[in-house]
Formats: structure tokens, sequence, C-alpha cells
């Protein structure tokens, strides 16, 4: 397995590659991310991983500095998994100047997550273009797990006709259906088993709405009042339409409700179509 951490060095080593499979991640490897790897590794005989945490995409008050970083321990996963190259720069590399041009988003960056977390998807999508730019790859693989993401990262390269195929990758939960994420290891014992809420939040809604129920504000509001009855901040529980992913109206069909929450110091995100 090539380890690279400069751009001519794995623009380099990936010269005349026909089929490169591309999945960017921040690191902390967890079996969500391993998931998307033999996704990946099914779709290509070239696995190109990227590890960076990405400074654009945190606030100043976020988790930037305390964003769990196991270089080590992620490339003996990536190597028992046979991945071709691991791409790991470092922000001289990525950043040899100040990142001054930055991508300029569509509204639906500045729902949900982004209403949230200013500026997180022009973080995201600038940087997942600089990857794009240097590992020019043929197909990348995003999670589901961060919805919103995929769909902005889907939408861009639409727009810019960026030649790459996006692939979706099924969220991987605990036996109890918490959403992996590098941030769970921010949960104390009970947190992490009241963690397991949120999706089961999620699943009443669609079991609601499977059911006929066509009251989303009610469905909403009553999510978010249960949850915080157990101790959760909310920042959002929302029913959208998956496509657009503009706030769901009846008799739109294809749904996903969103959400985000806080127990205690920690924010977990995680989704559920319906
Ligand atoms: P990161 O949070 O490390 O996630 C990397 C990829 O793993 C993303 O596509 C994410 O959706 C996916 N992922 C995370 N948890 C998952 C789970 N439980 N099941 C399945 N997939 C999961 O997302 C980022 O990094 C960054 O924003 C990045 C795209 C790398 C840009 O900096």
């Amino acid at each position: 397995m090539n380890i690279l951490s400069d751009v001519a060095a794995v623009r380099e080593s990936l010269r005349g590659e026909k089929n490169i499979a591309f999945v960017p991640t921040m690191g902390n490897l967890h079996e969500g991310h391993l998931a998307l790897i033999k996704q990946a590794k099914q779709l290509s005989d070239c696995v190109v991983v990227s590890i960076f945490v990405n400074r654009l995409q945190f606030l100043p008050h976020e988790d930037f500095d305390r964003y769990p970083r196991t270089l080590e321990e992620d490339c003996r996963a990536l190597s028992a998994l046979n991945v071709k190259t691991v791409f790991t720069p470092d922000e001289k590399i990525l950043f040899p100047t100040p990142q001054e041009f930055l991508l300029a988003l569509p509204p639906v960056a500045d729902i949900l997550e982004g209403k949230f977390r200013l500026g997180f998807f022009r973080g995201v999508a600038t940087i997942v273009l600089k990857l794009f730019n240097i590992i020019q790859p043929d197909l990348a693989i995003f999670g589901k797990k961060d919805y919103q993401q995929l769909h902005i990262v889907r939408e861009m390269v639409r727009q810019l006709n960026l030649p790459v195929s996006i692939v979706s990758g099924e969220t991987v939960r605990t036996p109890g259906g918490l959403a992996l994420s590098s941030r769970n290891q921010y949960l104390n014992d009970t947190q992490r088993a009241e963690a397991c809420r949120l999706y089961q939040t999620l699943q009443q809604i669609r079991q609601e709405i499977v059911s006929g129920c066509q009251d989303f504000q009610t469905l909403q509001e009553n999510a978010i009042h249960n949850l915080a009855q157990h101790g959760w901040k909310v920042d959002y529980i929302s029913i959208h339409e998956r496509r657009s992913l503009l706030p769901a109206r009846p008799p739109d069909q294809d749904l996903v409700t969103l959400a985000a929450a806080w127990l205690g110091n920690t924010r977990l995100i995680d989704n559920l179509e319906i």
C-alpha cells in the first residue's frame, strides 16, 4: 500500500490508472468508513482513500483540535483491506497559502446542517473539489450517514460537470441503531445507551408516515419534544423531499427525515429514508 502525502507523488502513482475509486475521509476509521471502502473494492481494483481533517469545515468553536487523529491504526485497517493508495496530506500541502478561492453554494447548503454550522458545506465542497482535482477519480463513494453532504456533492458534480460518478453507501449502525461516527467516542456509557433513541425516533416518524400520517409539522414537533424529555437538545428533526432536499409537503412521496441533536457536549446527526 502506498501512503503518500504529496500531491505530485499521488498523481504520479495514479498516472495511467483506468478506474479509480475514491473514498474521502477525515480518518479515525470505523466500520462505516470501512464499508464504503469495501464497496469501492467491489467497483475497482484501484481504491484510493484520503485522510485529511479539513479545517475549512469546522467553525472556530468546533472540535477541530480534539478531532481524533489515529493515522497508524487507520493505515493498518486500510492495508488489511488491500487499499492501493492512501493520501494523507498535511495542511501545508493542501493549503500552501490560505485557501482564498472558496465555492459559492446553492440555498440547499443553508438549511439543516448548513443553518447550524455556517459555512460547513462550503468547506466540505471546496475540499472535495480539491481532492477530486488531485486524485481525478472515476467514481467516489460517500455515506448516506451525511445525507445532505451526499446531496451537495452530487449537485456540485452535476452543476460543475465534474467527470466523476458519485456512489452512495448505506449507514452502518451499532446493534442498537446508533449510526457509527468518530464523534461517538465523546459519549460516556450512559449517553451511548441513550444515543440509540435518535434512530428510534426517526423510525417512529417513518412508521407514522407509512401508516398514512401527512402532518409533518406535528410529527417533527412531537419528536423534538420526546427527545428533549430525555435530555437531548435538538437542533432539528425535519422531514424533506429526497431529490430536492426541500422540506416535504403532501403529497411528496420519496422522503427522508434528517436529525441533529446534542447529548451533553456531543452533537449527533442521523437520517432515515422513507
Ligand atoms: P468523515 O466524517 O470521515 O466521513 C467519511 C465518509 O464516511 C463520508 O462519506 C461519510 O458519510 C461516511 N460515513 C461516516 N459514518 C458512516 C457510517 N456510520 N456508515 C456509512 N458511512 C459513514 O464526511 C467527511 O469525513 C468529510 O466531510 C469529507 C467528505 C472527508 C470532506 O472533508
